[in-house]
Parts: structure tokens; C-alpha cells; sequence
């Protein structure tokens, strides 16, 4: 990530394709909980989405990760489908309750080795390693203490860190503390359709903010323990937040949501502060006594780049009263994750939509790419999430055509480049996911997979689209419509 240039190359020889500039990262994604299984293997204890995806009518038809991908044993085969697709990064998770059972104390070497093991992997075939130490599974044993809304977790957290740090930190370069802090507070303590499944607005705000400074500890943990050339950086799912009108409550209304989307986040980490307007907004919730002094000093670590997710664009406006908030893509619940917008409206954006019902809208990624850049000058930024989730299926001759998935990606690579092109320092791009996995409260039932899995054999068969974005990263270059050749 380190040496990408912000040039952007001639095209090449087809009129319309893209050249993305030299050095831009390639990769795949996944996390810990959604492929591993051996949920009770090597020492490792229940994490909070074990606890919760057993608990009758949390998770759709009951699944659970106990087997999931079974990635735990098949990883070397999983390492190679990625040497296949020719991709530079594999960006994955660890699980925390994996290497460190009871979530404090001494590590486990065998829970270690797995990951050790991994990293040698990827590396022998030339992939880098981009590690996320917490994507969602919290160890139950920290929950049952309190879990996020309690102090102690941050802590912990930053003791986890460096344990992980000591052990991969000679052959991992690069780093990100948190998947997606937003769900694991707001989901997880707010509307309650994630684990732990809690549902108290003022919990979640706590929540936010442990986790914002177990990523500012956690920083300060990986920069005591890694070399000096090691990253280091978080992902967060910034939402694009458009209004439905121009009018004064409308705009109100997105500035309402992107306050306590994206800003209670940016705020502390990137800025060393709360923004004024979304302690003013949750101000009947809780007085945010929690915030000790010191503590977004300890946040703002400076990053060697955001990851940013993106999926789909977030359309609001004012009022329409308690419930509303359903129709925001995160899931049913009568509990909002939106603490301060309980008079925000969420509207279903025009057009086409994937199987998770999200619209299918790449002007939202190029917006939201140029706005980071606008907020942020300088700091270089990576996409570790986008992809889509479609009905995919085995035709009769074992093929998986996903023209859907390949229009999706290329639509978004092109805003990506587009954004290249005005200037944004885009490093990387991951696409969600090598493997189609367990999508959390969708259980098996949505497949984000460039490669499927047939969970009963598992058996993986790349999908069309794997072959396409092998092709993608081999050239460098996006074709100038989804089905040409570049
Ligand atoms: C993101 C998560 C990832 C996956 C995708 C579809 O919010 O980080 O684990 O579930 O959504």
C-alpha cells in the first residue's frame, strides 16, 4: 500500500477501459466468525455471535458458525483459489476468542498457530496479509463482564492487540483494528439484530465510544509492538447519507444520521474530538460522563490509512415517528440503531436493488470517496469492503453465472477509478468476499461469494465473476463496459 502512486495510466489499447494506477492492491476479504467453523476446536470458547446465533429466532433458520466455511481446515485450499484469482491481499480477521480464550490472560499457542500458519501461506504465494483483529466476535466471557458499554473491553482489547502484534507482527505489515464499529454498537447494543443482541440506545453510545478508544488503545498497542514499516488503520462503514429533499428538515435529518453514522466515529479518531451536534442530539440519552479526560487524545492515533466500506447509499428525511428507521437495510427491529434520529425517516433509494435488498447505486461510493478526501486531506484510503449478495446458483453443467455480481463490481470499480481521477488517494480495493459465507442475521441465505460454496460438501466453485476479476487484477485495467475485455 505503501508505494502506489496516484497516477493515473494511459488506458491502454481499448477505447473507455481504466488503468488503475501501479502498485494499487488487489484483494479479497473475509472475517473470522463468517468462515472458520471449528467453533469449539484448539481452545477456543464462545464469542458473542456463538452465543447469539444459538439463540432460538436471533439468526434466520436458526444457523449458526459452528461449521460455516470450515475455512479452520481447508485454508490452504483456500489460500490457493486466492493464488488463482491472482489477487496481491487477503484481508481477514482473527478471532479474538480463538487466540485469547477467556478475552484476558495468556494467549493460546494453538489458536496462534492457525493464524501463524495462515500468514506463512499467504505470503509463500506472494499475498499480503491485511489483518483486522476484531470483526464482531467478541469473546463471552468480556460480554458477560459487560461487554463494549464497559470500559474494561477497550482494555482488553489493547491487551489482545498486543498479544496478536508479538506473535504475527515479523511477517503481517498491515493492520486494522476494527471492522465496522458502527454495527458492533449500534446493531449489537441498539436495535439489537447483531450480537449480543442488546437493545438500550444509551448502552450503544457507551458502546461507540469503548470501541473508539479500544481502536485508539489498540493503535498504541501495534505501533509498541510492530516494526516501524507496519500500518495501521481501521475500517469503518461510513454511510453516504443523502436527504430525500432540500428542504431544511430533510437536510436536518441527514446531518442528524450522519452524525452518529459516521462523525461519532471520524470525530475522536480522526479529529481528536465528539462533534458538538451529536452530543447536542443525544443529549436526553445519556450526559457522555463516560468520556474521561484524556481519552480522545488516546483515540486520535495517527493513521497510515481509513478503510472504508461501502455497499449502498443511506436516503433520509424528517419524521415520520417511532418504526421508521426498518427501512434503513440493517435489519428489522422495533429498537432504532439511530440514537438521536428517532424522527428521521429511511427511504428504499430508487432502482435496482441486491439480494439483501440494497440499492445498487456506485454514484454513492464516488460521492462518499471525494467527501472523505475533502474531510480528511491526506489521508490515503483503502476499500475493504464492496461486493454483492445475489441468488446465485450451480447450473447443470457446475457453472455459477453471476452476470449481476460482475455489473455490481464493475460499476463500483469504475466510480472507484473516477475518484482516482479527481484527485481522492485510493490504495486498494477488497472485494466482500473470496467466499460466499455466514451473512450474520441472514444466516447461509445470502451469498456474497466470488467463489460458492456448497455448505454441505464444502465444496467451492470460483463463480463467473472470479474469473472476471482475476482479469481485472491481472490487467490492472477495468473494461470499458462489465461483459468486454479491456
Ligand atoms: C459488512 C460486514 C461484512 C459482511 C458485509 C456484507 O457490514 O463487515 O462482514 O457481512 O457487510
Amino acid at each position: 500500500m505503501a508505494t502506489a502512486s496516484r497516477t493515473v495510466e494511459p488506458a491502454g489499447t481499448t477505447p473507455g477501459a481504466r488503468a488503475f494506477p501501479p502498485g494499487f492492491l488487489w484483494g479479497t476479504a473475509t472475517a473470522a466468525y463468517q468462515i472458520e467453523g471449528a467453533a469449539d476446536e484448539d481452545g477456543r470458547t464462545p464469542s458473542i455471535w456463538d452465543t447469539f446465533s444459538r439463540t432460538p429466532g436471533k439468526v434466520r433458520n436458526g444457523d449458526t458458525g459452528d461449521i460455516a466455511c470450515d475455512h479452520y481446515h481447508l485454508w490452504r485450499e483456500d489460500v490457493a483459489l486466492m493464488a488463482g484469482l491472482g489477487v496481491g491481499a487477503y484481508r481477514f480477521s482473527v478471532s479474538w476468542p480463538r487466540v485469547q480464550p477467556t478475552g484476558r490472560g495468556p494467549a493460546s499457542r494453538k489458536g496462534l498457530d492457525f493464524y501463524s500458519r495462515l500468514v506463512d501461506e499467504l505470503l509463500a504465494k506472494g499475498i499480503q496479509p491485511v489483518l483486522t483483529l476484531y470483526h464482531w466476535d467478541l469473546p463471552q466471557d468480556l460480554e458477560d463482564a459487560g461487554g463494549w458499554p464497559e470500559r474494561d473491553t477497550a482494555e482488553r482489547f489493547a491487551e489482545y492487540a498486543s498479544l496478536v502484534a508479538g506473535a504475527l507482527g515479523d511477517r503481517v505489515k498491515t493492520w486494522t483494528t476494527l471492522n465496522e464499529p458502527w454495527c458492533s454498537a449500534f446493531l449489537g447494543y441498539g436495535s439489537g439484530v447483531h450480537a449480543p443482541g442488546r437493545t438500550d440506545q444509551a448502552d450503544a453510545l457507551r458502546a461507540a465510544h469503548h470501541l473508539n478508544l479500544a481502536h485508539g488503545l489498540g493503535v498504541q498497542a501495534l505501533r509498541a509492538h510492530l516494526p516501524t514499516d507496519a500500518r495501521a488503520s481501521v475500517t469503518l462503514n461510513l454511510h453516504h447519507v443523502r436527504s430525500l429533499t432540500d428542504s431544511e428538515e430533510d437536510r436536518d435529518a441527514a446531518r442528524r444520521i450522519d452524525g452518529v453514522a459516521n462523525r461519532v466515529f471520524t470525530g475522536p479518531m480522526l479529529r481528536g474530538e465528539y462533534p458538538a451536534d451529536v452530543l447536542r442530539d443525544t443529549a436526553h440519552l445519556t450526559d457522555w460522563s463516560f468520556v474521561r479526560d484524556g481519552d480522545t487524545g488516546a483515540i486520535s492515533q495517527p493513521l497510515d490509512f481509513l478503510g472504508v466500506n461501502y455497499y449502498s447509499p443511506t436516503l433520509v428525511s424528517a419524521a415520520s415517528g417511532p418504526g421508521s428507521h426498518n427501512a434503513d437495510g440493517h435489519g428489522a427491529s422495533e429498537y432504532s440503531p439511530w440514537p438521536g434520529g428517532d424522527d428521521v425517516a429511511f427511504h428504499r433509494p430508487p432502482g435496482a436493488t441486491t439480494a439483501m435488498g440494497w440499492a445498487i447505486d456506485p454514484s454513492g461510493l464516488y460521492e462518499l470517496l471525494t467527501r472523505v478526501r475533502d474531510d480528511f486531506p491526506g489521508l490515503p484510503l483503502v476499500i475493504t469492503e464492496n461486493g454483492a449478495a445475489f441468488d446465485d446458483y450451480v447450473n447443470p453443467e457446475g457453472r455459477v453465472h453471476d452476470p449481476e455480481r460482475i455489473s455490481y463490481l464493475h460499476g463500483h470499480l469504475t466510480a472507484v477509478h473516477r475518484a482516482i481521477e479527481a484527485g481522492v488517494d485510493v490504495r486498494g480495493y477488497f472485494l466482500w468476499s473470496l467466499l460466499d459465507n455466514f451473512e450474520w442475521g441472514h444466516g447461509y441465505s445470502k451469498r456474497f461469494g466470488a467463489v460458492y460454496v456448497d455448505y454441505a460438501t464444502r465444496r467451492r466453485i470460483p463463480k463467473e465473476s472470479a474469473h472476471w476479476y482475476a482479469r481485472v487484477v491481472r490487467d490492472g485495467v477495468l473494461p470499458p463496459t462489465p461483459h468486454a475485455r479491456a
